[in-house]
């Protein structure tokens, strides 16, 4: 007999059912009898013992479904040991869930703040396996997470479309790509999508840089610059301002997202028409990918065999090919950036592709 708890935390994203789906298929598979807890809104679920009983059956049917069969919240790390409303020790509070249910484990599904959270109940002494899933492949210790590729669909294929009515009117383009703190999946749609400068948060830009790429192109007739912008790109002149600085310059930020400030800088130098678009929430939506309903199938049987083998504490991730057991100490609280040295970096620049740098 197996007591297994399950929840989903933060921003959802393509193959959260399709990784529950793997792990439950997987334990099924070995046991005769499981007990499924499934935390209700992620977190709070946990913290507010808000919980349904599942079968095997609820996980059939769901490997292309989007979005979560449990719900998700967002509950920031930093308030998890701040007392709620009512003086409640959230903590103390999940662990008493986790003990009163008899768990032998709990997995939870997120990304980074989730898997901070995750890292503490370890901490707390709870048996954790945590499933790295972000549209923004940004978890530090696994080469993917589930969600990414899906994304970077959904970013490729508005460049697309854009492309089309970019070279119909021969203005300029900018799509914004969700990604704060990483660049990795404007860096993948920009260069799926042929965009022309790519602008993400580890590259600081200089907007007379972006002016030059699209006089140049002008200048070769090509008529149309499509940018994908991260929605964290920034520019070199505020790179170096600290946390304080830039929460005081963000009071009086004239414009809704940054990519606004880029279209307004672009078309006062170059006189240019400059257009954004923000396919948003869309990245995170519909269906999962081929690539993703694969990667979050193994990782889920991955994450079965570790609870098989009652060996808990870690993110089940991918790194080369083949999943591994990543400790949460390790990956907990780390972010994995695009390294700007890096060869993918350098073959989109070979091949004309302008940073803003
Ligand atoms: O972390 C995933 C993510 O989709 C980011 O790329 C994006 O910046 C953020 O979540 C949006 O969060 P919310 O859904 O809370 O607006």
């Amino acid at each position: 007999m197996k007591r297994i708890g399950m929840l989903t935390s933060g921003g959802d994203c393509q193959a959260l059912n399709a990784t529950m789906r793997g792990i439950v298929k997987g334990v099924c598979n070995v046991y005769d009898e499981v007990e499924l807890y499934g935390f209700e809104e992620g977190y709070k679920g946990l913290i507010y013992g808000n919980y349904r009983m599942l079968t095997g059956r609820d996980f059939s049917g769901i490997l292309t479904k989007g979005g979560t069969i449990l719900g998700s919240s967002r509950q920031a790390f930093k308030q998890m040991r701040v007392p709620d409303e009512k003086g409640l020790d959230k903590v103390e509070a999940m662990k008493q869930t986790y003990h009163k249910l008899r768990l032998d484990c709990l997995v939870i599904l997120g990304g980074n703040g989730t898997q901070k959270t995750a890292n503490l109940l370890r901490e707390e002494g709870l048996n954790i396996l945590h499933m790295p899933k972000t549209i923004d492949n940004d978890i530090y210790g696994t080469d993917m997470t589930f969600g990414f590729q899906s994304a970077v669909d959904i970013a490729t294929n508005c460049i697309d479309c854009i492309h089309t009515t970019a070279a119909s009117h021969g203005r300029v383009f900018i799509v914004e790509v969700m990604g704060h703190k990483v660049g990795q999946l404007t860096l993948h749609a920009g260069i799926a999508g042929g965009a022309d400068i790519i602008l993400i948060p580890e590259i600081p830009y200089d907007i007379d840089k972006i002016c030059e790429a699209i006089d140049k192109r002008n200048k070769q007739k090509k008529g149309f610059t499509i940018l994908a912008v991260a929605e964290g790109a920034i520019p070199k002149k505020r790179a170096d301002m600290s946390k304080k600085e830039l929460k005081e310059f963000m009071k009086t930020y004239p414009y809704p997202a940054v990519s606004y400030e880029i279209a307004d800088e672009i078309s006062r130098h170059t006189g240019t028409e400059v257009r954004v678009t923000v396919p948003g929430h869309t990245q995170r939506g519909g269906s999962p990918c081929p690539y993703d309903r694969v990667l979050s199938t193994r990782l889920g049987a991955a994450a079965a065999q570790a609870i098989v083998e009652e060996d808990y504490g870690y993110m089940i991730g991918i790194v080369n090919g083949e999943t591994t057991r990543v400790p949460l100490e390790k990956s907990a609280g780390k972010l994995k950036f695009v390294d700007p040295d890096s060869s993918i970096i350098k073959e989109a620049k070979m091949i004309g592709i302008s940073f803003g740098d």
